[in-house]
């Protein structure tokens, strides 16, 4: 069993922990906030150690692995801090998404997980689900044929309007995640943005997409919709057949082009993906089970490198629309 914390008694906090509470292979004993009540409250829910300074808590602890579900500006201003005292501790991270709204610090923090032969993952929870591991396997079993291209739409209601940048750096790690799954790296973005007229932020936006493989893609981005409906759904396509994957895990269709049958995989209510949670069970669950494996870093599902990958192209969709070019994502 892995000796667990999790610093960032929020909303999010509260999911990672309920998960670890409940997962065989995680002994969850202590949690950490700057806001000393919020750490309390989560000691009495869990019955774990209660900490309001995170060095004092990994001094404590011998933890084996953080969550760090902190937010901060455009969600990710204030993990940078935590995962390096956790790092530099020498405790395996799974950090929320995006790592951090800063690339530089984003970066840092995978280079020293890597230098350190520490795991780091990133909680892009939306893949890890039974119905995309499926659709991955027509990509991997060759059944799409030669890949061509894929349109990717993730759009909720978010009425933060606190930054410019906002709805692409802290919703698009998920869209921009899931497209690199099934389609692998992207390699030159062209981003056009749009402010709904009664925001402050680019709260919609476009972004084609060139990948490594030649594969075409697009991106649509909003936080001026909202979730009562489908939010999310994936469309890859080859010469030989074509998926949907509809709000994350609800239906997977697969649409071969030499027949007039399609077929179609439904979310079982019995047993299947019962709400949006388990998203969280899934991908945490999976942490542990590859931090317990011990497996090589580079197999880590979901990883820092990954994270990482996807927000290099948030940031040069973001250079895209300020210069109007083409614009090369770095290579991770
Ligand atoms: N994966 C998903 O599906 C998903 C969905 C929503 C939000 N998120 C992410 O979850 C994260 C948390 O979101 P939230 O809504 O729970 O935020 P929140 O603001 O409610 O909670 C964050 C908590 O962290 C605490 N904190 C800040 N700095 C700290 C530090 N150095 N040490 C200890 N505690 C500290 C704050 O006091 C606060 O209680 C964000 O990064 C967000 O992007 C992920």
């Amino acid at each position: 069993m892995l000796r667990v914390g999790v610093i960032g008694a929020g909303h999010i906090g509260r999911n990672h922990s309920n998960v670890y509470h409940s997962d065989p292979l995680a002994q969850f004993v202590a949690v950490c906030d700057v806001i000393k009540e919020k750490a309390d409250a989560f000691a009495t829910q869990f019955g774990v150690r209660a900490y309001d300074s995170v060095d004092e808590m990994l001094r404590q602890e011998q933890l084996d692995l953080v969550s760090v579900t902190t937010a901060g500006a455009e969600n990710g201003g204030h993990h940078y801090e935590p995962v390096m005292q956790a790092l530099n501790a020498g405790v395996h991270v799974l950090c929320e998404k995006p790592l951090s709204n800063n690339i530089n610090h984003a970066r840092e923090m995978v280079q020293t997980a890597r230098a350190k032969g520490l795991y780091l993952g990133v909680n892009l929870n939306h893949r890890f689900v039974p119905l995309a591991a499926r659709a991955k396997t027509f990509v991997d079993e060759g059944r799409l044929g030669e890949l061509c291209f894929v349109n990717m739409a993730l759009w909720i209601a978010n009425r933060n309007d606190s930054a410019p940048y906002f709805h692409l750096r802290a919703l698009h790690p998920h869209s921009i995640d899931v497209m690199r799954y099934f389609c692998g790296g992207i390699v030159r973005v062209q981003a056009f943005f749009k402010k709904a007229s009664h925001r402050q932020i680019w709260s919609n936006a476009s972004i084609n997409m060139q990948f490594a493989n030649g594969m075409v893609g697009h991106l649509t981005g909003s936080y001026d919709m909202t979730t009562r409906h489908p939010f999310e759904r994936c469309e890859v396509a080859g010469t030989r057949a074509r998926f949907v994957l509809e709000n994350v895990y609800e239906r997977l269709t697969l649409y071969p082009h030499d027949s007039d049958e399609t077929i179609v995989i439904s979310n079982s209510i019995m047993g299947g993906t019962a709400s949006f949670l388990d998203t969280f069970k899934n991908r945490i669950h999976r942490f542990l089970e590859q931090v317990d494996q011990k497996v090589p870093r580079e197999q880590i599902e979901g990883s820092g490198e990954e994270g990482l990958a996807a927000q290099e192209v948030i940031e040069a969709a973001i250079r895209s629309f300020e210069t109007g070019a083409v614009v090369e994502v770095p290579v991770t």
